[in-house]
């Protein structure tokens, strides 16, 4: 239901409205009228399937279109054998790329049998020319194509791809809209990641998300506080606050105000418990930001902060905007302040230049912060970034030999960090049965640690004290602890 105007008024055979919220509204009816008709000419449903690859922030797109989708009328699918299904797509690494041409491959083997069926491609890898360029020449089988900047229209682009015959190619360069309010379809009732900002200023030399996402804009607080409002009301008990920098939210609002201040805002949601964000940069992680931790009830012990080389000259060279020093420096404070909390990062190797001296000085900062885990990532060459054309260009084996080394420490700083809480009794979110034992549920503690235990399916989205018995490398066998008194 629409709380700003009234959907029931929207007439599909008169002129589309001007204003871009009752305009995707409009689509939207339209889009409706057209999957019934088809569903009732098939004389089954229309079913679809949106498939996200990448980050929490395709992740909280998707959830978008499948609210565009099954407002629709469609029916969610099991499968990629579906009547619309979309890709939703990441180009971080090329590997990322890879993968989706390998899928679109499958995808034509379905489309062959299943004529009717449409296939759309959006997200990150759509914001490249040469994706683009490619899509068309090699992929003709693909209904739509968008982008990043206008995902907000689906429901037109919709329609449109059910009006016409040829590929619709809808690419935007960059924008500053941000459309509220449109339908959202959650992949778990008690959780749930809230953008608060789009695109990034940062510019690192070696990553792609600032020409594919565009630049900084963020959403106004009171925005992000209805909708935080709105999801408690719903049952999430969990939020995750999602921006490629969170510590440069605000900048440029009207009135503008700080990350801490707007985590402040946030904690004040009644039936919120647990507060998540990400990504911090290292670079302007505020006193201020470990401050409102510190004292927080419901801001979770963990903080991702990714380093992603330990060497001053890689880091320079990746403009990253920190030292060795001063990261070690911020992450021993905030281990210090914020006690039980989990400290993760994204490592980089095999960066233009690095040599196996520059990856001694990474694993030593990844002995002295301790870890409680990290992401571990060769270095893939970006296209139109400068790390792409810089000189010294690592070979793979050596890349590979740096990477063998840096993931063994990982994982000892890992498993020696996550046994520290043998014995405890912490709260733990449930978030499902666990897969491969239907007797256990599998929780998170709010250092982002599971732990499995004895439950069942209808404790699914409670926080529950648990007993933290067997350390099993990573994660944890556990047992519930009922409340005394
Ligand atoms: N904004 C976030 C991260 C976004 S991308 C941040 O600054 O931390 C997630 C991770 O992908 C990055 O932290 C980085 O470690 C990795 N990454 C980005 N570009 C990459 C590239 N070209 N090759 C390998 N890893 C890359
Ligand atoms: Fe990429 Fe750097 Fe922006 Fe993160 S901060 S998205 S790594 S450019
Ligand atoms: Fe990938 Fe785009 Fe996220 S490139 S990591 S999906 S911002």
């Amino acid at each position: 239901m629409n709380q700003l105007f009234d959907e029931t008024k929207i007439d599909v055979n008169g002129p589309v409205p001007e204003k871009e919220l009752e305009r995707q509204y409009y689509y939207l009816a339209k889009a409706r009228a057209i999957v019934q008709k088809q569903s009732e000419a098939l004389g089954r449903p229309l079913t679809c399937m949106v498939v996200t690859f990448g980050c929490q922030m395709n992740a909280r797109d998707s959830e978008k279109l499948l609210g565009i989708l099954k407002s629709a009328g469609f029916e969610e699918a099991e499968s990629e054998d579906a009547d619309f299904v979309i890709y939703n797509t990441c180009t971080v690494r090329d590997n990322a790329n890879q993968h989706v041409y390998g899928r679109l491959g499958v995808l034509n083997g379905i489309k062959k049998k299943r004529p009717s069926m449409k296939i759309a491609l959006c997200g990150c890898m759509t914001q490249e020319e040469t994706v683009i360029e490619k899509i068309r020449k090699s992929y003709r089988f693909v209904d739509l194509i968008f982008g990043t900047h206008n995902i907000f229209k689906f429901a037109e682009l919709l329609v449109r791809t059910y009006e016409s015959d040829g590929m619709i190619i809808d690419i935007w360069k960059d924008t500053d809209k941000i459309v509220e309010d449109l339908p959202v379809e959650r992949k778990y009732p008690f959780k749930s990641g809230i953008n608060i900002m789009f695109g990034c200023n940062n510019f690192c030399t070696y990553c792609i998300v600032p020409y594919v996402r565009g630049r900084e804009r963020s959403r106004a607080p009171k925005d992000i506080l209805r909708e935080i409002e709105r999801l408690a009301e719903d049952g999430v008990k969990e939020i995750m606050l999602l921006g490629q920098n969170v510590n440069s939210y605000g900048i440029g609002l009207d009135d503008p105000i700080s990350f801490a201040q707007l985590l402040t805002e946030v904690e004040k949601v009644n039936g919120i418990d647990r507060i998540r964000f990400m990504t911090p940069h290292p670079k302007d992680l505020s006193d201020e930001l470990i401050d409102v931790m510190a004292a927080s009830k419901k801001i979770c012990r963990h903080v991702h902060l990714p380093v992603q080389s330990g060497s001053n000259r890689i880091l320079k060279a990746m403009n990253r905007h920190y030292t060795k020093e001063s990261y070690i420096e911020l992450a021993l404070k905030i281990r210090e302040r914020v006690p039980d909390v989990a400290i993760t990062s994204d490592i980089i190797v095999g960066f233009p230049g690095e040599t196996a001296s520059d990856v001694d000085d990474t694993i030593d900062v990844v002995r002295k912060v301790q870890y409680d885990n990290a992401f571990t990532f060769i270095y893939s060459k970006r296209t139109g970034t400068p790390a792409a054309s810089m000189p010294n260009q690592v070979s793979d084996e050596e890349a590979h030999a740096n990477f063998d080394r840096l993931l063994a420490v990982v994982q000892e700083t890992a498993r020696s960090r996550v046994k520290l809480l043998q014995g405890r009794v912490m709260p733990a979110l449930i978030e499902g049965v666990n897969e491969r034992d239907p007797k256990l549920v599998t929780g998170r503690l709010s250092n982002n640690t599971l732990v499995h235990f004895p439950g069942d399916a209808s404790e699914v989205g409670q926080i529950m004290d648990v007993s933290l018995d067997q350390c099993e490398g990573f994660y944890y066998l556990g047992n519930r602890v009922e409340h005394r008194g």
